[in-house]
Protein backbone atom coordinates (compact mmCIF):
# COMPACT_ATOMS: atom_id res chain seq x y z
CA UNK A 1 0.00 0.00 0.00
CA UNK A 2 1.24 3.85 -0.58
CA UNK A 3 2.19 6.17 1.23
CA UNK A 4 -1.16 7.38 2.74
CA UNK A 5 -2.46 11.23 1.47
CA UNK A 6 -3.71 12.82 4.83
CA UNK A 7 -4.10 16.03 3.28
CA UNK A 8 -6.39 14.15 0.55
CA UNK A 9 -8.45 12.18 3.00
CA UNK A 10 -8.75 15.60 5.15
CA UNK A 11 -9.88 17.92 1.86
CA UNK A 12 -12.12 14.68 1.14
CA UNK A 13 -14.15 14.65 4.35
CA UNK A 14 -14.58 18.51 4.64
CA UNK A 15 -16.31 17.77 1.03
CA UNK A 16 -18.51 14.94 2.57
CA UNK A 17 -19.51 17.73 5.25
CA UNK A 18 -21.24 19.80 2.63
CA UNK A 19 -23.29 17.38 2.17
CA UNK A 20 -24.30 16.89 6.00
CA UNK A 21 -28.19 16.94 6.99
CA UNK A 22 -27.55 18.90 10.32
CA UNK A 23 -30.36 21.37 11.24
CA UNK A 24 -30.91 20.34 14.62
CA UNK A 25 -27.05 20.42 15.70
CA UNK A 26 -25.66 22.67 13.06
CA UNK A 27 -22.67 21.02 12.65
CA UNK A 28 -21.91 19.47 9.69
CA UNK A 29 -19.33 16.57 9.63
CA UNK A 30 -17.72 14.33 7.09
CA UNK A 31 -15.51 11.66 6.98
CA UNK A 32 -13.12 10.25 4.67
CA UNK A 33 -11.48 6.74 4.58
CA UNK A 34 -8.97 4.79 2.76
CA UNK A 35 -9.53 1.22 2.21
CA UNK A 36 -7.31 -1.67 1.77
CA UNK A 37 -8.00 -1.60 -2.34
CA UNK A 38 -6.87 2.39 -2.96
CA UNK A 39 -10.57 3.66 -2.65
CA UNK A 40 -11.48 7.00 -0.64
CA UNK A 41 -14.97 6.36 0.83
CA UNK A 42 -16.58 8.90 2.65
CA UNK A 43 -19.55 10.23 4.89
CA UNK A 44 -21.49 12.38 6.59
CA UNK A 45 -23.80 13.30 9.31
CA UNK A 46 -27.36 12.77 8.47
CA UNK A 47 -29.73 14.24 11.73
CA UNK A 48 -33.29 13.08 12.34
CA UNK A 49 -36.44 15.40 14.02
CA UNK A 50 -36.07 12.25 15.99
CA UNK A 51 -33.15 13.02 17.60
CA UNK A 52 -31.82 9.96 18.56
CA UNK A 53 -31.96 8.71 15.62
CA UNK A 54 -29.21 11.04 13.79
CA UNK A 55 -26.56 9.08 12.28
CA UNK A 56 -23.07 9.73 12.78
CA UNK A 57 -20.89 10.36 9.31
CA UNK A 58 -18.86 7.15 10.60
CA UNK A 59 -21.99 5.38 9.81
CA UNK A 60 -22.84 6.23 6.43
CA UNK A 61 -19.11 5.86 5.69
CA UNK A 62 -19.26 2.79 6.53
CA UNK A 63 -22.28 2.32 4.41
CA UNK A 64 -20.38 3.49 1.88
CA UNK A 65 -17.92 1.09 2.10
CA UNK A 66 -20.10 -1.96 2.15
CA UNK A 67 -22.37 -0.80 -0.90
CA UNK A 68 -18.85 -0.06 -2.71
CA UNK A 69 -17.29 -2.78 -2.68
CA UNK A 70 -16.58 -3.78 1.07
CA UNK A 71 -12.97 -4.11 2.28
CA UNK A 72 -11.07 -3.09 5.27
CA UNK A 73 -10.57 0.91 6.58
CA UNK A 74 -6.86 1.78 6.75
CA UNK A 75 -7.15 5.57 7.53
CA UNK A 76 -10.20 7.50 8.69
CA UNK A 77 -9.96 11.19 8.43
CA UNK A 78 -13.38 12.92 10.70
CA UNK A 79 -13.78 16.80 9.82
CA UNK A 80 -16.55 19.69 10.41
CA UNK A 81 -17.72 21.33 7.41
CA UNK A 82 -15.40 24.16 8.13
CA UNK A 83 -12.15 21.93 8.07
CA UNK A 84 -11.64 21.39 12.30
CA UNK A 85 -10.53 17.88 13.16
CA UNK A 86 -13.00 15.92 14.76
CA UNK A 87 -12.47 13.08 16.90
CA UNK A 88 -14.91 9.90 16.14
CA UNK A 89 -17.45 9.86 18.96
CA UNK A 90 -17.09 6.24 21.06
CA UNK A 91 -19.42 4.52 19.06
CA UNK A 92 -18.17 5.75 16.05
CA UNK A 93 -14.72 4.48 17.14
CA UNK A 94 -16.42 0.93 17.46
CA UNK A 95 -17.88 1.18 14.88
CA UNK A 96 -14.35 2.10 12.43
CA UNK A 97 -12.84 -0.77 14.42
CA UNK A 98 -15.26 -3.68 12.97
CA UNK A 99 -13.92 -2.32 9.64
CA UNK A 100 -10.49 -0.91 10.87
CA UNK A 101 -9.27 -3.35 13.37
CA UNK A 102 -6.01 -2.46 15.46
CA UNK A 103 -4.15 -1.60 12.37
CA UNK A 104 -6.41 1.22 11.12
CA UNK A 105 -5.25 4.98 11.36
CA UNK A 106 -7.13 7.86 12.76
CA UNK A 107 -6.74 11.29 11.66
CA UNK A 108 -6.14 13.17 15.54
CA UNK A 109 -4.87 16.06 17.58
CA UNK A 110 -1.44 14.54 18.07
CA UNK A 111 -1.24 13.41 14.64
CA UNK A 112 -2.18 9.50 12.68
CA UNK A 113 -3.00 7.08 15.64
CA UNK A 114 -4.05 3.12 15.25
CA UNK A 115 -7.07 2.05 16.61
CA UNK A 116 -4.66 0.68 19.83
CA UNK A 117 -5.21 4.00 21.16
CA UNK A 118 -7.96 5.42 19.60
CA UNK A 119 -10.06 2.80 21.59
CA UNK A 120 -7.88 1.07 24.22
CA UNK A 121 -8.36 -2.30 24.63
CA UNK A 122 -11.02 -2.87 22.41
CA UNK A 123 -14.23 -5.47 22.28
CA UNK A 124 -14.26 -6.90 18.57
CA UNK A 125 -15.37 -9.60 16.44
CA UNK A 126 -12.51 -11.61 17.86
CA UNK A 127 -14.32 -11.66 21.11
CA UNK A 128 -17.06 -13.57 20.35
CA UNK A 129 -17.25 -17.45 20.24
N1 LIG B 1 -21.25 13.40 14.82
C1 LIG B 1 -20.70 12.63 13.84
O1 LIG B 1 -21.17 12.64 12.69
N2 LIG B 1 -19.65 11.85 14.14
C2 LIG B 1 -19.06 11.79 15.38
O2 LIG B 1 -18.18 10.98 15.58
C3 LIG B 1 -19.47 12.73 16.42
C4 LIG B 1 -20.76 13.42 16.18
C5 LIG B 1 -22.44 14.20 14.51
C6 LIG B 1 -23.69 13.69 15.15
C7 LIG B 1 -24.55 14.94 15.15
O3 LIG B 1 -25.21 15.02 13.90
C8 LIG B 1 -23.55 16.08 15.26
O4 LIG B 1 -22.28 15.51 15.00
C9 LIG B 1 -23.52 16.74 16.63
O5 LIG B 1 -23.33 15.80 17.63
Amino acid sequence: MAEIDWDLLRARAVEAASFAHCPYSGLQVGAAALCDDGRIVTGCNVENASYGLGLCAECTLVGQLRLTGGGRLVAVACRSGSGELLMPCGRCRQVIYEFGGRECLVDTARGPLPMTEVLLDAFGPEDLP
